[in-house]
């Protein structure tokens, strides 16, 4: 009897990937091993999502809680470098990516399997990150996207597939939005989203109350810093994980961090996303003020566009590679100092930040004060003022608007 080749597949419970399961058996003449990631999404069965793997033929099945790691690894690095791409968009996705992939090739070196599968469509960009990542922790392993090469090509067709191959079909109306959610937030896209527009159904926002219906009374929130990482609430030691999961509620409760954009994705494509990042939003709006006095303006400076830097790198699925380690040293390098408390205010689907506290704060009162006690010496300023000002009058003795004039 000859073995099978194994595949490790990231596996949902969707359609999709158990049309997967079915395929890479019959058409690939594989056995799969179903590996289900806890990365802190919704509505996670993760026992029922197993035994339906298995049930699929599936020799065996991991539900693994990853969210810890997801926090204490990767959330923490994405608020070392307040990660936005195209300034706005918090990469919920490009940031579970990496560890889902991490944990594949994990699994695939434990069952000595050949090929790592994803679900990936051909016109995203989580194909290029689950990817990319695999081949940076392990290029010896074969990559199968069953999604993207099967004929499947409606969704007519893959629910004939699923049928005629016993993968039950949810009786259950489905979205009619394609979601993407873990405990950084949630995107949505598809649908009427599609025509850029249409205002997005409230039907799109499930962790955000509408603002308008959020409490008439503001509520105050105060987190703690330790060297970037956000470590208290209200007072209260938590780690990431659980402190993520509550600050998620109450700006969720005040209708908080909803994000609508275009963005620019890795493919080539335009594409309309509504993004849901309660606590992530909240975060990086704290962590930001928390910088603003304990970095110094050069360092503040240049860490903001490698910021920019950064956060293309992850998007574009470049977790594991060298430009990306080098900068995260940079970024680790300047949070050493960002270590304090930031009081933050919710109200009506906004968030403010409303005091900083820091031991190491580089704010002066007494060189900034306009009042009593200030020790801002103002006659070092005229000097100042001609050295700095020195480029400008030559240029414009030389070259300005005012030196063709007869
Ligand atoms: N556009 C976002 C990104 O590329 C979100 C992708 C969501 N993925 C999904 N399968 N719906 O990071």
């Amino acid at each position: 009897m000859t073995t099978k080749d194994k595949v490790v597949l990231a596996y949902s419970g969707g359609l999709d990937t158990s049309v997967c399961v079915k395929w890479l058996q019959t058409e690939m003449n594989l056995d799969v091993i179903a590996i289900c990631g806890n990365v802190g999404q919704d509505e996670q069965d993760l026992e029922a999502i197993k035994k339906k793997a298995l049930s699929l033929g599936a020799i065996d099945s991991e539900a693994v809680d990853l969210r810890d790691e997801y926090a204490n690894h990767y959330l923490t690095k994405t608020i070392a470098a307040n990660g936005l791409y195209e300034n706005t968009y918090p990469l919920l996705s490009a940031l579970s990516r990496p560890l889902l992939a991490q944990k594949m090739v994990d699994v695939a070196h434990k069952f000595g399997a050949k090929y790592i599968a994803h679900g990936c469509t051909g016109k995203g960009n989580d194909q290029v990150r689950f990817e990319n990542s695999i081949k940076a922790l392990d290029p010896s392993i074969d990559i199968l996207a069953p999604v993207r090469s099967w004929n499947l090509l409606t969704r007519e067709d893959e629910m004939a597939y699923a049928m005629a191959n016993g993968v039950p079909v949810a009786a259950t109306v489905e979205s009619p939005y394609s979601i993407d959610d873990n405990l950084w937030g949630r995107a949505i896209e598809c649908g009427v989203l599609e025509d850029l527009n249409n205002e997005p159904p409230s039907d799109v926002w499930t962790l955000t109350v509408d603002p308008e219906d959020a409490p008439d009374e503001a509520e105050y929130v105060e987190l703690g810093f330790e060297a970037g990482t956000p470590v208290s609430l209200n007072g209260q030691n938590l780690s990431l994980l659980e402190l993520i999961i509550e600050l998620n509620k109450i700006a969720g409760k005040h209708g908080y961090g909803r994000l609508d954009m275009v963005e620019n994705r890795l493919v080539g494509v335009k594409s309309r996303e509504c993004y849901e990042v309660p606590a992530g939003s909240a975060i990086i709006l704290a962590h930001k003020a928390l910088e603003t006095v304990t970095l110094d303006r050069e360092t503040m400076h240049a860490k903001l566009d490698l910021e920019h830097l950064w956060s293309q790198c992850v998007y574009y699925g470049q977790w594991y590679s060298p430009l990306k380690n080098a900068l995260d040293a940079f970024m680790a390098d300047t949070q050493k100092f960002v270590t304090g408390t930031v009081r933050i205010k919710f109200y009506k689907g906004n968030c403010t930040v409303v005091g900083r506290q820091s031991p190491y704060s580089l704010y002066d009162f007494d060189l900034a004060t306009y009042g009593e006690g200030d020790t801002f010496d103002r006659s070092y300023s005229e000097g100042f003022m001609y050295i700095n000002g020195l480029q400008n009058t030559t240029w414009a003795r030389i070259q300005g608007p005012s030196a063709h004039q007869n």
